[in-house]
């Protein structure tokens, strides 16, 4: 990796293709693989807390009562970048994404780079997928979507499958508090037992910087519909009643309700394992030719609101 190759590899989110983030060839190459715009920064993956450091300046104190809350695991913090990190990595903004992941095989890349001589080392990594497509959440996934414009010197490293299943929550923090940007896998209760939550900033408003706050995001080629209640369900059965190439997603105590015609993608039974096979499930939908998903929100509580923002921008067309 210190090298300037490109190593995919699991986080307990998704599946992540990182390059050295002190490499220019390697950030480069990230952004050309995903097929993702020069102007959007990308996540620098660290060992821990220890580190942050190396890579900010400034950092305020909500910062570091979330990094030691929460990591390793997937909360991102947005901070002042230090003066060394490059424009590539943060789409030209003053400030870097930084992150702690939980997964073993990461920290034993992190580590490896550690005792090749790289200090407080630092890893760029997008989700693993093409730009504006479902992430890959098992190393299978990350094959099919990147197999063919990885070359010989990258790697896709397999550590089963990510155990939170959609992305990491990211937060802007500065001295007023914490802005949730993206909601993620760790709540926001869970982020307001430890800091103060705030507005977005003069600064941090009208960001068009986080892909996953575009309209249309995660999405697979099926069509996604996005029921949020009961009369909602009830246009949808009504629409799609006989039709055979539809698929659904949904609590196991909730499909009862649909129509026997309609595929079962999956029926998580907690709102957790609705997260986990949420990306794959939708996945499936493609890989069988299905032309429509029903996915069915799960309760907004915990991991659920991630589920629903995730669906609500797969649903966009
Ligand atoms: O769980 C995750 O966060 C996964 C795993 C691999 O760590 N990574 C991930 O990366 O989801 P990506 O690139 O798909 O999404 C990262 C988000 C983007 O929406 C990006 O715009 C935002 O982080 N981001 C990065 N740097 C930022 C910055 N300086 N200010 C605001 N947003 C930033
Ligand atoms: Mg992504």
């Amino acid at each position: 990796m210190l090298a300037g190759d490109l190593v995919a590899l699991p986080t307990e989110t998704v599946y992540g293709l990182g390059g050295f983030a002190r490499s220019a060839t390697a950030v480069q190459r990230i952004f050309t693989v995903k097929g993702r715009p020069f102007t959007h920064p990308v996540i620098v993956h660290i060992s821990g807390v220890s580190a942050i450091d190396s890579w900010a300046r400034d950092v305020p104190e909500s910062a570091r009562l979330l990094a030691d809350a929460f990591w390793p695991g997937p909360l991102t913090i947005v901070v002042p970048k230090a003066d060394d990190v490059s424009v590539a990595v943060t789409g030209g903004q003053p400030t870097v994404a930084l992150r702690a992941p939980q997964h073993q095989l990461f920290q034993d890349v992190l580590t490896a780079m550690e005792a090749a001589g790289e200090s407080a080392p630092g890893v760029a990594a997008p989700s693993a997928n093409r730009f504006g497509r479902v992430s890959p959440t098992t190393a299978a996934h990350v094959h099919s979507e990147l197999g063919d414009l990885l070359d010989e010197r990258d790697l896709i490293l397999n550590g089963g499958t990510c155990e939170v299943g959609v992305e990491s929550t990211i937060v802007i923090c500065t001295s007023e508090g914490a802005h949730i940007a993206r909601t993620g896998g760790v709540s926001a209760p869970q982020l307001a037992d430890v800091v103060k939550l705030v507005e977005p900033s003069v600064a941090t408003a009208g960001s068009p910087r986080v892909p996953g706050s575009l309209e249309s995001h995660y999405a697979p080629a099926a069509q996604v519909t996005l029921v949020s209640n009961t009369s909602e369900l009830a246009a949808a059965r009504q629409a799609h009643l006989l039709s055979s190439d539809v698929g659904v997603i949904g609590l196991a105590h909730d499909l009862p309700l649909c129509p026997p015609t309609w595929l079962r993608l999956a029926e998580p039974t907690t709102v957790g394992q609705y997260a986990q096979c949420l990306y794959a499930s939708l996945r499936r939908a493609d890989e069988i030719g299905l032309t429509r998903v029903i996915a069915l929100a799960p309760p907004d509580d915990g991991i659920g609101a991630a589920v629903t923002d995730r669906l609500k921008r797969a649903s966009q067309r």
